[in-house]
């Protein structure tokens, strides 16, 4: 089957062509025939945070290409001059109708149908959530409009199983996974319970799967999610939006210093661990990020001024005391619901699943209780379009289709 694979939640716009055969199991394989992504990251950054207009706008304006680089790169397009089939008066009238929203998106789309004539595709995945709403929509529409000139079926891609699903893939060449590289997978060997740590700049969960396709959430976030700590506390640093991973390039430079405790490297620097030792299962981020500010406030209004190096020492050190601590609680929830439900595989996914410190201390506390531990190549971790595809294959091999008039973004959709 070849499913086409639509991802708009924030500020990713991607689209990815798959060819998947088989079952969830051992006879799954699946190939990249094309994948595109367009990351908005420059235009948010200067506002130090996804705007969701503007991401609406952006999507609205990056599907259409996409759409056309990754069918180049299937290479099943054919070039035409004259109108084809699909589109027909009373389709075009339909779409501008459909797309009334996207006018810019309209144009782009009937450009292209104008061009080219209907690809080989089964099945079309979008994402409907969890995600910025404004941006949901463009993505929904885009794939309620290709169904409807091609009549082809739609299913309905939960964003977080969408991350889940791209860990339990076993890549081809993994070491050299590039994501524009057309690749080759299958699926790694699993024993079920699975327990899936979900950590991205919306969410932080525990999630149970005693088989697949079943989801009990375990424990979540009651404040912020990780990967919005880590993008807050790098704002305050003075790094760039999202500074997760720059964050974390600066806590790894904190490591590689030894010495004494100095001003100029204060190792005593001590954030709190928030909710380590706490019955359940769940997380808080919000007060760590307090924690920081108030460690940043204390050494006097000229923080923020670039030119002041002698500091730079004591943002290292935050850096690293910061991934420390969430990692710590990371790792310890993670732990105590391994033996809590006598996990045989972990999983993680999301966006923070690209941060290696984590990685690391999971992985040596997990081989210490002989748990398999799956993690995404590190180019898949945050949003794309393959991980879209790949859920969304599952789904189609169910017939879990959907009316297209149906789909609706929901911006708090949950796994269940
Ligand atoms: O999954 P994702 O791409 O988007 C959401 O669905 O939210 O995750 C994006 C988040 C951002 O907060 C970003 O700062 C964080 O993932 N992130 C990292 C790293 N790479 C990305 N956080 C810590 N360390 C990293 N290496
Ligand atoms: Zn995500």
């Amino acid at each position: 089957m070849r499913i086409l694979g639509i991802e708009t939640s924030c500020d990713e716009s991607a689209v990815c062509l798959i060819d998947a055969q088989g079952n969830f199991g051992g006879d799954f394989q699946f190939q990249v025939l094309g994948n595109s992504l367009i990351s908005q990251i420059a235009i948010h950054a200067e506002y130090g945070g996804v705007f969701p207009n503007l991401a609406k706008r952006e999507h609205a304006r990056n599907l259409v290409p996409l759409l056309e680089q990754t069918l180049r790169q299937a290479s099943n397009l054919c070039q035409g001059d004259a109108l084809t089939n699909a589109l027909t008066k009373t389709t075009t009238e339909e779409l501008r109708i459909l797309l009334s929203r996207e006018p810019e998106l309209y144009e782009h789309l009937i450009a292209f149908l104008q061009r080219n004539v209907r690809p080989e595709i089964d099945a079309i995945a979008v994402t409907v959530g969890p995600g910025l709403e404004p941006a949901l929509w463009v993505g929904i529409n885009f794939a309620r409009a290709l169904a409807l000139v091609w009549s082809i079926p739609v299913v309905a891609v939960n964003h977080m199983e969408g991350h889940i699903v791209v860990s339990l893939m076993r890549y081809d060449d993994n070491s050299q996974f590039a994501i524009r590289n057309l690749q080759k997978g299958s699926i790694q060997e699993i024993q079920f319970p699975i327990l899936s740590l979900l950590i991205s700049g919306g969410h932080t969960e525990l999630v149970l799967s005693v088989k697949w396709h079943d989801y009990k959430i375990l424990g979540a976030t009651r404040d912020d999610a990780v990967g919005e700590a880590f993008d807050k506390v790098a704002r305050l640093l003075g790094l760039p939006y999202p500074g997760g991973a720059e964050l974390s390039r600066l806590a790894k430079k904190a490591r590689a210093c030894s010495g004494a405790c100095s001003e100029a490297t204060p190792h005593c620097i001590k954030l709190p661990r928030p909710m380590l030792h706490d019955d359940s299962l769940d997380f808080s981020f919000a007060g760590l990020k307090t924690a920081v500010r108030r460690l940043i406030e204390s050494k006097g209004p000229t923080f923020g001024d670039s030119s002041r190096s002698d500091l730079d020492g004591f943002k290292m050190q935050i850096a690293r005391e910061f991934e420390d601590a969430v990692t710590d609680v990371l790792v310890a929830k993670t732990m105590k619901a391994v033996g809590e439900y006598g996990i045989q595989t972990v999983l993680v996914g999301g966006g923070v699943s690209a941060n290696s410190h984590i990685r690391a201390q999971l992985a040596t506390k997990l081989s210490s209780v002989d748990c398999k531990l799956l993690t995404p190549p590190v180019e898949l971790a945050t949003d794309n379009a393959l991980m879209i595809a790949l859920a969304g294959y599952f789904r189609a091999q169910n017939r879990e289709f959907v009316t297209p008039d149906m789909l609706k973004a929901e911006g708090n959709l949950k796994l269940k």
